[in-house]
Order: C-alpha cells, then sequence, then structure tokens
C-alpha cells in the first residue's frame, strides 16, 4: 500500500470496496463509528458559492466514500451549518453522516432556539449527537437534550472542550451527568488527557471524540522540512497518518476529527483509518521524537 501511495496513486480509493475503516464501539448503544471524522471549524466557513460548496462536499464525499460518517460542528462556526446543509440538499446522503453540532449559548430558551436552528440549517430532523460546546451551561443544556432524546430528534450527548486546562472541570462534569459522549483536544502536542480523562471515559463507558488532533496545525509546522522516520513508514505515509495513529491507537479513542479544507488533505486524513497502528512501545517512540525536535 505504502508503494501506491508513494506512486502517486490513492489506494483508499482503488481498494475502498475491498477494505473497512477501522471503527470502534460508542458504548451507550453498541453503535460503530469509523475512527476518521471531519472538523469544520474555520474550514467550512466559507460563503455558500458554487465552488466553494463544491470543495466542501468534495471533502464530505470522500470522507463517506471511505467509510466515515462522523462531521463536527457548531453554531460558533459562523456558516458551517448552512454549508452542511448545502451539501446534503446537494445530494450528499444525509443518512450516511453521522452530524454532530454544539449548543453554546446560556440559558434554556435561548439553548432550544439555537438547537432548532441547527437542525433547521443542516436539513436535519435528527441530530446524531449533541455536544454542550465548552461547558457553557452544562446543566440547562443537558435536561432539554435528554428530553430531545427521549422524543427521537437527538441521538446522543456530549460535553467538549479544547483546552488541556479544562480538564479537570470535565472530569467533574463527565461524573455528573455521565454523557454518551466527550470531545476533547489530544495529539502528539498535547497530551494531558492521557492522565485521567481518557482513562475514566474508558471506566464510564463514555465514547471520546478528539478535536484539535494537529494543534490547528503547529504539529506540521513543528516537522517542517523533515520526512518521518524510517521506523514509522511501517505504518504510516505521512505526517499526517503519523499524528492521527498516534491518536487512534489511543483504546479510549472512538472517533478524530482533523479539519481540512483541501481534498487531498482529507484522503491522507482517512488513510489513518486503515492498516497498521502502533503498538504502546511504538507510540512511546513517537511521543519521544516529537520531544526531541
Ligand atoms: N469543542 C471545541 O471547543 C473545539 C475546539 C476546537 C476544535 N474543535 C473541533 O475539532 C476540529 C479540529 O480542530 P482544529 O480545526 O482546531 O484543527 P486541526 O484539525 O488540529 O488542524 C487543522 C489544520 O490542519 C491542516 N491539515 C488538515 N489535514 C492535513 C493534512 N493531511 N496535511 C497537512 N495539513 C493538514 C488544515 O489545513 P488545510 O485546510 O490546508 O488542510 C488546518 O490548518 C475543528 O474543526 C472542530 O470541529 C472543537
Amino acid at each position: 500500500m505504502l508503494a501506491a501511495v508513494s506512486a502517486g496513486l490513492l489506494p483508499g480509493r482503488i481498494l475502498a470496496e475491498e477494505r473497512e475503516m477501522l471503527s470502534r464501539q460508542i458504548p451507550a448503544s453498541g453503535e460503530m463509528l469509523p475512527t476518521i471524522g471531519l472538523g469544520t471549524y474555520q474550514v467550512f466557513d466559507v460563503t455558500s458559492t458554487p465552488e466553494k460548496i463544491a470543495n466542501c462536499r468534495e471533502i464530505v464525499d470522500l470522507l463517506l466514500g471511505e467509510g466515515g460518517s462522523v462531521i463536527d460542528t457548531s453554531p460558533m462556526y459562523n456558516r458551517a451549518e448552512r454549508v452542511i446543509g448545502d451539501i446534503i440538499a446537494a445530494g450528499s446522503p444525509r443518512q450516511a453522516m453521522f452530524i454532530a453540532t454544539k449548543v453554546w449559548t446560556n440559558g434554556k430558551d435561548a439553548g432550544i432556539r439555537q438547537m432548532d436552528a441547527s437542525a433547521r440549517l443542516m436539513n436535519a430532523e435528527v441530530i446524531d449527537l449533541m455536544q454542550v460546546h465548552n461547558l457553557r451551561d452544562t446543566a440547562i443544556h443537558m435536561a432539554t437534550i435528554r428530553d430531545r432524546q427521549e422524543q427521537g430528534t437527538i441521538r446522543y450527548n456530549g460535553l467538549t472542550h479544547y483546552r488541556a486546562g479544562a480538564l479537570d472541570k470535565l472530569e467533574a462534569e463527565m461524573k455528573e451527568h455521565q454523557p454518551d459522549f466527550i470531545q476533547i483536544n489530544y495529539s502528539l502536542g498535547e497530551r494531558e488527557a492521557e492522565r485521567r480523562v481518557l482513562p475514566l471515559a474508558s471506566d464510564m463507558g463514555i465514547a471520546v471524540l478528539i478535536n484539535r488532533p494537529y494543534q490547528s496545525g503547529a504539529l506540521f509546522r513543528a516537522v517542517s522540512g523533515r520526512d518521518i522516520p524510517g521506523w514509522a513508514t511501517e505504518f504510516a505515509a505521512s505526517w499526517g497518518q503519523f499524528f492521527l495513529k498516534f491518536i487512534v491507537s489511543h483504546p479510549a479513542v472512538t472517533c478524530v476529527i482533523p479539519a481540512t479544507s483541501k481534498p487531498h488533505h482529507m484522503i491522507d486524513n482517512l488513510e489513518a483509518g486503515f492498516g497498521d497502528l502502533p503498538d504502546a512501545r511504538t507510540r512511546g517512540r513517537m511521543a519521544g521524537f516529537m520531544a526531541s525536535l
């Protein structure tokens, strides 16, 4: 497979029917979720011109074409939810998507209005995952989300944050609210979640989405001008796959949601959902390598 990559072929496209993306179980239901998803912060905040929608749609269709499904967004990401709605209206199959959005406001009524607007913008009668964004007014919104889970208009609930400094608060709220999902930052540059939150999620049976897997691009800058180490080429054909496979190989992780505005980066990212994963020893080596830079 690696020879095909270096030859410029796209094995993901060629072998798509013969292979299945690595998936992990959502503990709350037993449903399987593919490990590579898509983030939309900034990259899907585009004007709805035909060219820009076509580019975003190509990225989503590549995700779905390889068996991926998770698309993470938020009302905080300006036009991103509307763009997802445009992509669905243009023909990308809603039923193949696992749409994760968030509520990010204060107060019950404002939360209800925001959740309704998200569903409308995305042409989604049912939202797969509704997360409380950055732990803002958690108790109030979790009550609304749980009501909607009973009504069948939301499938799963979740709590998110994106900074290591918020992990203590998240830990307390995980214990208090017992969410179906958490979404946190975790990467080769930010490993704090390994200490308590990832083990706690495993113990409590909480699915885990990982945001900022590339530290919003900083990891690529850290390795700029370098090749991936020879010992890593057995499982990664690019820096993107090196970074993502470190995350996906953590047993508590359910799915990682790298953001991209470029179809060829989506193809690269998707490849991390296939093939061998680093074992514990190799994960240590990867961390040591990054620390040595
Ligand atoms: N809950 C929260 O509070 C929260 C906070 C932050 C993020 N998030 C979620 O997590 C998602 C991911 O985090 P993020 O957007 O901060 O950043 P990220 O995924 O860590 O990094 C995105 C950056 O990496 C680049 N990139 C992507 N794939 C690449 C590849 N294969 N090769 C080279 N460069 C590549 C992208 O540029 P190109 O466009 O050029 O590909 C972009 O600049 C967000 O979009 C959002 O959905 C949630």
